[in-house]
């Protein structure tokens, strides 16, 4: 195939080693399906759903055709003190989704962005209440929450955040991480810990700062970019039960668990828990075209709405200039039809369970493996770190398995694959086993 003849000295690439990538370019030229083509014509196999983003596999017509429609129809009007009817019917669509009185939906246009906006709509709402004192935020330790200085003030991963520090937001603290090194092996069911996990939440976080000044918790349901980490039963619901009790926000971050990830619409669903905010980005638009988004319950957006201001007063002083594009809202909609259509979320539940046990009967034992997680459709294989050189191990197999074909996410010392949802059993057949040849490679 013809492909446009490029140079690499301008494009500064995001969260990868540029030094190493030019030595090795990885350049893709098209998609289809499960399927990259790479520059040199190879094929590649994305056994990433492309940083978990396109749930519904590459090149779906459907979508395709409703974005070209959109942009020949409508593409792009004013955001502020107008709006679009793109942006209507995915926001009803998508509150149509979502659990309990998750209903208002604020548009932006990625998960860093819903993560920020989601910390001010806690703020805003507190202080409408006439709580403004609500100013401490809770995170967790390893939870990622995009990159803008709100979601990595509440994130936990050190390398994010290490050089940031003075411009990191002041009230905030975090609660322990979720793995347990006594339970490393977690296959297809959520794992039962002895421990509590949130005891120290209670006996020592909530009480330093004084509860009556937390504003939000945030948290992934299952940590994501860490390496899939998979919280304990009982986990989240407790949580919820911590917030009620204190009149502190429970804000989900949905951008990996959101949209069939979990075999369910959102990871609320799987556990049962109905956060007070749900972060959402990737797999609305099947990565075609950036849009995220917070929804709210409903009492969020009643309680900023009773001000005594007059009604020519904004009530939330936010927003973006691409909140809720009419082309990116166009592609959620058709994007969530075609999700429906082909009960691709169901599919999801039940293509993890053989993924879990791919992993588990392919890679365990294999050298240097140390744990495996599955949960929904996502696998993490965690390796010994080579001494002095952690991440090395995951980065050289990511690499590996780059050059056999396949396209694998290393975090950490971590391997994980989440595939595109229309995966079959022999998709997920070469990527462990590729993947279980290249841990043996790399021992
Ligand atoms: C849970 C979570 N929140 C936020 C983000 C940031 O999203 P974005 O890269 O679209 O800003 C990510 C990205 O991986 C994520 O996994």
């Amino acid at each position: 195939m013809a492909y446009n003849d490029f140079r690499m000295d301008s494009h500064w690439l995001p969260f990868t080693p540029n030094r190493s990538f030019r030595k090795e370019p990885r350049v893709f030229v098209a998609a289809d399906g499960m399927h990259f083509t790479t520059h040199d014509g190879r094929q590649v196999i994305d056994g990433i759903s492309s940083l978990w983003c396109v749930g519904a596999g590459h090149n779906r017509k459907t979508i395709n055709d409703a974005i070209k429609k959109q942009v020949d129809t409508l593409d792009y009007a004013t955001a502020f003190n107008a709006s679009n009817d793109q942006a209507f019917l995915a926001a009803e669509k998508i509150a149509a989704m979502a659990p309990g009185d998750l209903n208002k939906v604020l548009f932006c246009n990625s998960g860093s962005e819903a993560a920020d906006t989601s910390l001010k709509v806690a703020l805003a709402y507190h202080r409408s209440r006439g709580e403004g004192h609500r100013n401490v935020f809770i995170g967790r330790e390893r939870g990622y929450h995009g990159v803008g200085f709100g979601g990595m003030s509440v994130g936990g991963i050190p390398a994010n955040r290490k050089v940031y520090g003075t411009a990191l937001l002041p009230r905030v603290d975090h609660m322990r991480f979720i793995h347990d090194p006594a339970n490393p092996y977690i296959h297809n069911e959520e794992p039962v810990s002895q421990e509590d996990w949130l005891a120290e939440l209670e006996t020592r976080i909530l009480p330093l700062h004084d509860p009556s000044n937390v504003a939000a918790i945030i948290v992934e349901p299952v940590a994501g970019s860490a390496g899939w980490y998979v919280p304990p039963k009982g986990y989240l619901k407790r949580l919820r039960e911590i917030c009620d009790k204190h009149g502190i926000l429970l804000i989900f971050d949905e951008v990996i668990t959101g949209f069939g990830r979990m075999g369910t619409n959102f990871g609320a669903d799987f556990y049962g828990v109905v956060p007070d905010m749900l972060n959402f980005a990737k797999c609305v638009t099947n990565g075609v075209i950036p849009l995220g988004g917070v929804i709210c319950r409903d009492k969020l957006y009643d309680a900023m709405m009773k001000t005594e201001a007059p009604e020519h007063v904004i009530e939330f002083f936010h927003g973006y200039t691409y909140s809720g594009h009419p082309v990116a809202c166009a592609a959620a909609v058709a994007t969530l039809d075609t999700y429906q259509k082909e009960g691709l979320f169901p599919r999801a539940g039940e293509m993890g369970k053989v993924l879990g046990d791919a992993f588990h009967s392919t890679l365990k034992g294999l050298p240097n493996v140390i744990g495996i997680r599955s949960l929904g459709l996502a696998a993490a294989v965690e390796l010994a770190s080579i001494p002095r050189l952690p991440g090395k191990r995951a980065y050289d197999i990511f690499i590996d398995c780059f050059k056999r074909g396949a396209l694998v996410r290393p975090a950490g010392d971590v391997v994980v694959i989440a595939p595109p949802y229309i995966v079959e059993k022999s998709h997920i057949d070469t990527l462990v086993n590729t993947l279980a040849d290249s841990i043996r490679r790399n021992a």
